[in-house]
């Protein structure tokens, strides 16, 4: 991939600072010094409403995204994401899932899906095609391999990818994430924030 390549962020942390935020701003610094293009989009200050469940986007046919009856942001986003050629993905794990906000954004991305009412299961527009790139970043109070071994989080983020049309160049997960108020990303988590991002834009 170019260096021009443009890289879009999104992360359902809710808090400034975080680990997530942190694994966030590591990544994008080692894109940035490769000359990548990059956009963060905090869902925590991103205003999109939850999806409808109407299917009116799910039965446009067509391998583009349908378009939302919602007067939102979504549809500013969705643009952004069909314009970007990689991501970044990032939910801490709440309740052994990632954010409630990221799951409502989540979940708008039916619109990726074409579904008409006679059809029990949708068949996702991009999902056969991917040829984007996507990095997940995810986290939790609990060991990093308990964590992604046991949390439905890292898969949230990789079904995510698949339904925009990327495929996952690994994930970054912090275990023991609230062992202090303001913990640190261990150094070791920033090295392979650095390999991972590297990946995310290698040709
Ligand atoms: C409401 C809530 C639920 C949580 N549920 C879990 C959980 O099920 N398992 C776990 O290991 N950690 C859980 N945690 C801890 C978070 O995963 C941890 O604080 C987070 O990874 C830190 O991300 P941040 O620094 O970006 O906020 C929970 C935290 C909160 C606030």
């Amino acid at each position: 991939m170019a260096n021009s390549s443009k890289v879009l962020v999104i992360n359902g942390s809710y808090r400034d600072d975080g680990i997530t935020d942190q694994a966030v701003e590591v990544s994008v610094a080692a894109l940035n010094e490769n000359g990548a293009e990059t956009e963060i989009i905090n869902l925590r200050d991103y205003p999109i409403e939850f999806c409808l469940n109407c299917r009116e986007c799910t039965l446009q046919p067509g391998n583009s995204p349908g378009r939302c009856v919602l007067d939102d942001d979504m549809h500013a986003l969705i643009e952004k994401i069909e314009a970007a050629q990689a991501f970044i993905l990032a939910s801490p794990t709440n309740f052994g899932s990632a954010t409630a906000i990221y799951k409502r954004f989540m979940e708008r991305l039916i619109a990726y899906a074409y579904w008409p009412w006679e059809q029990s299961y949708p068949k996702f527009r991009k999902a056969d095609a991917a040829q984007k790139k996507a990095m997940l970043i995810s986290s939790s109070a609990a060991p990093s391999w308990f964590g992604r071994w046991l949390f439905r989080t890292s898969k949230q983020l990789a079904m995510t990818a698949k339904t925009i049309g990327a495929e996952p160049v690994g994930t970054l997960f912090t275990g023991l994430a609230n062992t202090e108020k303001h913990k640190r990303l261990p150094p070791k988590t920033v090295e392979r924030a650095r390999v991972l991002a590297a990946k995310l834009i290698s040709t």
